[in-house]
């Protein structure tokens, strides 16, 4: 079996953009794969590469959601890692990559508005759902999550 050799490093946008097209927005426009805020200067953009090849982004906005009382929260967008890589574990690679960010950056929770497929995924990584399903126009049912970090670990 081929060994496999994984490393994240932050990105800019655009290489977000590469991987959310085919990922996230099949079909649609590339426009459609900008979202608002990703070009602050708060906002994290990660990719994970094997070897040279990029496989899969997420990206980390800082913003927090009124249904929380932490003070310093970050919203996890884009998560998405080419399909013929998915179920590898890669996934499980890049969100503890940003818990440890984010723990650097003093941040006290991570939350998420979860597509119904990825909930149990974001469950067996630390997150619990929050309240009851809603629809995102033209995406589907989607559920916000959230993951407490312990800044002490
Ligand atoms: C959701 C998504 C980001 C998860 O990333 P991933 O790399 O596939 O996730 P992981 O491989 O870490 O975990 C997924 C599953 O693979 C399993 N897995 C982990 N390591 C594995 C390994 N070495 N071999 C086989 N399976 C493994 C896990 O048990 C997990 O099972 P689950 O689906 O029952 O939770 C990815 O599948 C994806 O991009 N999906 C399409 C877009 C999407 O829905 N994005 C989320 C938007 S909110």
């Amino acid at each position: 079996m081929k060994k496999q050799n994984y490393t994240v490093k932050q990105i800019q946008a655009v290489d977000a953009y590469t991987i959310r097209h085919p990922v996230l927005r099949k079909g649609k426009p590339i426009e459609s794969c900008i979202f608002d805020g990703d070009d602050l200067e708060t906002t994290l953009h990660f990719g994970i590469y094997n070897t040279e090849e990029l496989i899969g982004v997420c990206s980390l906005l800082k913003n927090n959601n009124p249904k929380f009382s932490e003070l310093n929260q970050y919203q996890l967008r884009g998560m998405a890692i080419l399909q013929h890589q998915q179920g590898l574990g890669i996934g499980h690679i890049l969100l503890k990559y940003c818990d440890t960010i984010l723990k650097e950056e003093k941040t006290n929770l991570i939350w998420c508005n979860a597509r119904e497929v990825a909930v149990n995924f974001y469950k067996r990584n630390g997150y619990r759902v929050i309240g009851h399903s809603f629809n995102i126009k033209g995406i589907g049912p989607h559920y916000v999550m959230k993951k407490q970090l312990n800044l002490s670990d």
